[in-house]
């Protein structure tokens, strides 16, 4: 898999195929496009988006924020601690490692900009993102209320980037 950092429209086209063969509710598609909208334009600044490739298709994507993640300095510093951030492999190419190759990716990235902790959210119903990220060695710190009713978020790091 090819890793390039991206921005702007090219990146807009890159983020869209990798929604290709989902299937979501109506709108959601729309919606998460304006989220990736959104975010390209804090490309450069306080965030880093990259796209993984192969054989010429988008597979994989995920971003560092560096310095401010919904305003909690516990997530991103812009120093020491930076915040990893939608993480997402094409529908038909999961299960074969890209997420933890993407993964290491952004890791050396963060590392080679001076952060020694990354911090990540994920829902605590996701099971299958749960035990990747418990494998590559993050721990809870804390937990929020989720964006569904019952749902949690579970804030996890790792503190060992510099190690
Ligand atoms: C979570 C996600 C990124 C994993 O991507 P992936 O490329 O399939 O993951 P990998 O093949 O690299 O597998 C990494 C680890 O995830 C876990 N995993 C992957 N598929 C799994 C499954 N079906 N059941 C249980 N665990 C699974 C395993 O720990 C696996 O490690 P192993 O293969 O060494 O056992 C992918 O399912 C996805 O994009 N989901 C939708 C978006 C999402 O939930 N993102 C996370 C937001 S916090």
């Amino acid at each position: 898999m090819k890793i390039n950092e991206i921005a702007g429209e090219e990146g807009l086209g890159l983020l869209r195929s990798i929604l290709g063969p989902l299937r979501l509710e109506p709108g959601a598609h729309e919606a998460m496009l304006a989220t990736f909208r959104r975010e390209l334009e804090e490309v450069g600044d306080n965030r880093i988006i990259c796209v993984g490739e192969v054989d010429g298709e988008t597979v994989a994507t995920v971003q560092l924020i560096l310095k401010d993640a919904d305003g909690d300095p516990e997530l991103a510093d812009g120093r020491t601690i930076a915040h990893v951030h939608h993480l997402r492999v094409r529908q038909n190419r999961q299960g074969k490692g890209f997420a933890r190759r993407i993964m290491a990716d952004v890791e050396s990235r963060a590392k080679a900009l001076g952060f020694g902790t990354l911090t990540l959210g994920v829902d605590d119903t996701n099971g299958v993102a749960r035990e990747l990220y418990r494998s590559l060695g993050y721990v809870e710190f804390k937990a929020e209320a989720g964006r569904s009713p019952g749902e949690t978020l579970l804030l996890l790091r790792k503190s060992t980037l510099t190690t």
